[in-house]
């Protein structure tokens, strides 16, 4: 349970990092991209207006030729694509490198054979005494750019699994040292619910025992013993208390080993059936079995009955004379659900969650004088939990209550529909 509030925790840090990381690169990403294109886009602007004057127009045409000429004799290397359109767009002339044979500004994309050109593109019109002779236009190819973004990509994909591992593991080292003192503060607790149940024993076997010897003497005086009842069952009930906090501090306590095996469910709830019969007879309960499956739990024995001993009591403290009380098993792929119904007098829907809960009694009054202390139900959740099981409650006032447990099967079966 620790453990997995603790990997919990380092996931949780994992994913905050990570998300921050893939936001952070993003935006890095974006501002790079936005960056090396508006460089790109100032060169071309900057070659345009190089180039611009050595444009002439002849035969009503615009050209580049003598210009070319003169770059060739000087044998340089032409930077960019350079275009000549004439003034329906048609294309004239292209220096440079290949680009994209088609006007536009901006990204410019073409598809030339099976390869992919991408380019950005800047043209402007070509007006000499206010007539439009066609279009000068540069593009230089993106795929420098593009490969700069992609490696930035790369390089943060890279990075990924490497950093979200280095938080997941100092997710989990912050984790364990945060959890340490409120584990240890719970762990305390426990152990003073434990002792101090432990320490109740003592006086409480002193009381009963010396009662008893009290009892003898009022019996040989002809004297009530009335008083004597009264203390002999708080007694009682104090003695049940101590168990019950003994017991519970076993069962939620991690370093309490206790033996596990395997148990057959049916043995187990026939066995207490045949312990809380007598008991439902002199309330003039009826107490059934339906359907039991013979499956094989993995768990602690003496666990798992007390845990049922518990559902069951409850039944029988709960309903009138004249009521039912059902056991009936469910098998589902991984689990047994064992579900103890009764016709009593149900739990009001805002309890239904809280009857879990320590010393929670629906009405305390009520309970009280069924002599709960309102550990029982806590109990059975501990222990279902510690089989790695869960535990529900369906009721209705005044019609009955569905307690349902659900423990992990020993190997998954194929339930037939
Ligand atoms: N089968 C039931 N029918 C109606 N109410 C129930 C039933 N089981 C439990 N409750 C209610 O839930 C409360 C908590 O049950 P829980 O078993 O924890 O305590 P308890 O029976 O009062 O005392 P304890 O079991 O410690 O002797 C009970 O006080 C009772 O009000
Ligand atoms: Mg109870």
């Amino acid at each position: 349970m620790q453990k997995w509030m603790r990997v919990k925790l380092a996931l949780f840090f994992m994913s905050i990092v990570l998300f921050l990381h893939v936001l952070g690169a993003g935006t890095s990403i974006f501002l790079l991209d936005k960056g090396l294109r508006e460089n790109m886009d100032r060169s071309l602007m900057e070659l345009l207006a190089e180039i611009r004057p050595s444009v002439q127009i002849i035969e009503g045409r615009p050209s580049l030729k003598s210009w070319a000429e003169t770059v060739k004799r000087g044998k340089l290397k032409i930077p960019a694509s350079i275009q000549l359109y004439d003034a329906g767009g048609r294309l004239l002339e292209e220096y440079g490198p290949p680009g994209v044979p088609r006007l536009g500004n901006g990204r410019l994309e073409s598809y030339p054979g099976a390869v992919e050109s991408r380019v950005r593109s800047w043209n402007e019109s070509i007006v000499r005494q206010g007539v439009l002779f066609g279009h000068l236009q540069v593009q230089d190819s993106s795929r420098q750019k593009n490969n700069a973004i992609k490696q930035a990509i790369y390089a943060a994909l890279l990075v990924m699994p490497f950093l979200g591992a280095l938080v997941a593991l100092i997710g989990y080292w912050f984790a364990s040292v945060a959890l340490t003192p409120i584990e240890e503060g719970v762990q305390l607790m426990r152990r003073f619910v434990a002792d101090a149940g432990h320490e109740l024993n003592t006086p409480v076997a002193i009381i009963s025992a010396s009662l008893e010897t009290l009892e003898e003497v009022l019996r040989e005086h002809n004297l009530s013993q009335d008083l004597t009842d009264t203390i002999a069952k708080a007694t009682a009930r104090m003695s049940e208390l101590a168990s019950d906090l003994v017991f519970l501090a076993r069962v939620e306590d991690p370093m309490s080993a206790y033996p596990i095996g395997p148990i057959k469910s049916k043995g187990l709830i026939e066995d207490l059936a045949g312990v809380y019969d007598p008991l439902a007879s002199q309330k003039n309960i009826r107490l059934k079995l339906l359907h039991i499956d013979d499956a094989e739990v993995v768990g602690n024995a003496e666990f798992l009955r007390r845990m049922l001993s518990n559902l069951l009591s409850n039944g029988l403290r709960y309903t009138d004379p004249g009521g039912e009380i059902t056991i009936s098993t469910e098998l589902t792929p991984r689990y047994l659900d064992i579900h103890v119904s009764d016709t009593g007098m149900g739990i009001p829907p805002e309890s239904l969650q809280r009857v879990f809960d320590r010393f929670y009694r629906v009405d305390k009054a009520r309970s009280r004088l069924a002599g709960g202390a309102g550990l029982g139900l806590s109990i059975v959740k501990a222990v279902v939990e510690a089989h790695g099981g869960k535990v529900s409650v369906a009721s209705e006032v005044d019609r009955g209550s569905t307690f349902t447990v659900s423990i992990p099967l020993s190997r998954r079966v194929q339930v037939m529909p």
